[in-house]
């Protein structure tokens, strides 16, 4: 059995959607049933439960012998801060998978997690590394990059595509990686069913490094529209994290985060490492939005 925490996330539901296509257990974690009735249908166990509640970690755990931790809270606030949820709910739920005798354990963590990162969800990644390495389980970490799903098209070319104009944070200069979710997926299900995964770190990311500008531009050449982009600039977006901070710290850290210079932290991958030890096809940027673009 296959427990895979944030199974009705992006990669948590693409992950689980191929295990059950390749025949194996899955045990969907949700804070609500509903977030994966379509898991449901097609085979999985539904298990409610939340990561701020051990208890229900181990309940989860039980009867488990892969985990996939695939859940976040970058935006959460409240009870459900990125403290709670991302540090304190990541070590109660390794502490779980120890005690249920859980034989592997595979970890979403984030392209550049370090321990002097100047952004707190990517040291609190760092710290749940660790944490997971010395808990004696086998394990595999993986650093994934932005996601195409999420960065390239929720926040820029969606808009585009459906307002005519898509607002940038900042002057989107920053060249970044970006990876498809499907191709995420694919390594984390290669971390639960492949032993040569094992006690592994690995970094993950598509094809070419772009700004979110020539993703615009990208978007607007792929569906022949006009290109229009309107800019946060960038002492408006600090004032923003600033006023945000005491009521909505989630949002204010990713306001933090497109506030800092170019260079604060390194955002770019070459994949060539990766796909010379473990291949595969990955897809291309340009093939992502031609889907958004020509599927609707
Ligand atoms: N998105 C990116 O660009 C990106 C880049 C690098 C790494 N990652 C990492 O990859 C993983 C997957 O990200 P994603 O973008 O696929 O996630 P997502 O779509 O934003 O989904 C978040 C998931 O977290 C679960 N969750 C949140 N709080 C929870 C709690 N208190 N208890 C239990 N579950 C909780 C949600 O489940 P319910 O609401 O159903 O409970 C949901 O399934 C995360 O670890 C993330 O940090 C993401």
């Amino acid at each position: 059995m296959i427990l895979i925490v944030g199974a009705s996330g992006l990669l948590g539901r693409e992950a689980a959607k191929t295990l059950l296509a390749q025949g194996e257990q899955v045990r969907a974690f949700t804070r609500t049933h509903a977030n994966v009735d379509d898991l449901k249908k097609t085979g999985a166990e539904v298990m409610q439960g939340d990561l701020i509640d051990p208890p229900s970690l181990r309940r989860a755990c039980q009867g488990v012998d892969r985990v996939l931790a695939a859940a976040h809270s970058i935006v959460g606030d409240g009870r459900y801060s990125s403290e709670a949820v991302d540090d304190a709910g990541h070590r109660a739920l390794i502490d779980a998978a120890k005690a249920e005798g859980v034989s592997h354990f595979v970890y979403m963590s984030i392209l550049g997690a370090s321990a002097n990162h100047p952004v707190d969800f990517w040291r609190t990644k760092y710290g749940i590394e660790e944490y997971l390495k010395a808990s004696g389980l086998s394990y595999t970490i993986l650093r994934p990059s932005a996601f195409m799903e999420t960065h390239a098209h929720a926040l820029n070319g969606k808009p585009l595509l459906e307002s005519g104009k898509t607002t940038l944070l900042g002057k989107g200069t920053k060249p970044r990686n970006f990876v498809a979710v499907r191709d995420v997926a694919h390594y984390a299900v290669l971390a639960l069913t492949d032993p040569k995964m094992k006690n592994l770190t690995l970094e993950i990311g598509g094809l070419g490094n772009f700004t979110n500008k020539q993703v615009a531009v990208m978007y607007a050449r792929i569906a022949n529209i006009p290109l229009k982009v309107s800019h946060v600039p960038t002492p408006m977006v600090k004032m923003l994290r600033l006023i945000l901070q005491p009521f909505k710290p989630g949002v204010s850290r990713v306001m933090y985060m497109n506030s800092l210079p170019d260079d604060a932290f390194n955002e770019e991958f070459d994949p060539t490492s990766l796909l010379a030890q473990f291949p595969t096809r990955l897809t291309t940027l340009e093939a992502f939005i031609h889907e958004r673009v020509d599927g609707g």
